[in-house]
């Protein structure tokens, strides 16, 4: 029997990961969230000390990382070196050092084989920034979620303060601006549209439009 594949790609906190996690509960698949899995990367660099823009730290350390993905009730779970990272991944200042990480060509070759082997293995909904381009350019249906840069940092900054952690909305603001920025402009498997994905600007659509829309168009693929 067949997998299916669903390929979500777009700039931080277009809300990729809150809408793939639940049209996979919907749907019975399997969500991976791949930036989770840079984070992880990013995680051990930092607590090396590594320098981001040193090449060969950056290969030298990859090949003493070992990302593994587990579910536990469901969940993805980030296994960085036998430790579950899952709860230390989502601040700010991993996901900015996840960006740095993500330029390089050994740390993305590392982290694409394992997410294609998890996409090989069972129906999966997949958010990242080549999804759709890179990992999984035979998926079923890629969409390219965006919406304004204000929006995503409303968003990013009531999931972190529903968190507890402190912050402010500017500086959020501007990180996203800067991490895209650098997301869509690296030279390997920069941030972009896959030439078959489809364009759905979430700024003014609810969680729930989306996550139906995104339902309908899978079934559209699947009945073409
Ligand atoms: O999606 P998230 O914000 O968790 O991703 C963190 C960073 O990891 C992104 O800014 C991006 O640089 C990198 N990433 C990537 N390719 C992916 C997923 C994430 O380069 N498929």
């Amino acid at each position: 029997m067949r997998n299916y594949n669903i390929a979500i790609d777009g700039p931080a906190g277009a809300g990729k990961s809150t809408i793939a996690k639940s049209i996979a509960k919907k749907l019975e698949f399997i969500y991976v969230d791949t930036g989770a899995m840079y984070r992880a990367m990013a995680l051990f660099m930092i607590k090396q000390n590594i320098d981001f823009d040193n090449k060969d730290d950056i290969e030298n350390a990859c090949d003493s990382v070992n990302v593994t993905i587990e579910y536990k009730s469901g969940e993805q779970q980030v296994i960085l070196n036998g430790e579950n990272v899952t709860n230390l991944l989502r601040t700010e200042e991993v996901g900015k050092m996840a960006s740095n990480v993500a330029k390089h060509n050994t740390v993305r070759s590392k982290m694409v084989v394992l997410q294609q082997n998890l996409a090989a293995k069972a129906n999966v909904i997949m958010d990242g920034r080549d999804i759709g381009t890179v990992v999984l350019p035979k998926a079923d249906l890629k969409v390219y979620l965006t919406a304004s840069s204000e929006e995503r940092a409303l968003r990013r900054w009531r999931e972190l303060t529903e968190k507890g952690i402190s912050c402010n909305i500017k500086e959020i603001e501007q990180d996203i601006i800067d991490r895209d920025k650098q997301d869509m402009n690296r030279e390997i498997s920069p941030l972009k549209q896959a030439d078959d994905a489809i364009l759905l600007d979430s700024s003014n659509m609810s969680i729930d439009e989306v996550i139906d829309k995104i339902i309908e168009l899978f079934k559209q693929k699947c009945n073409e």
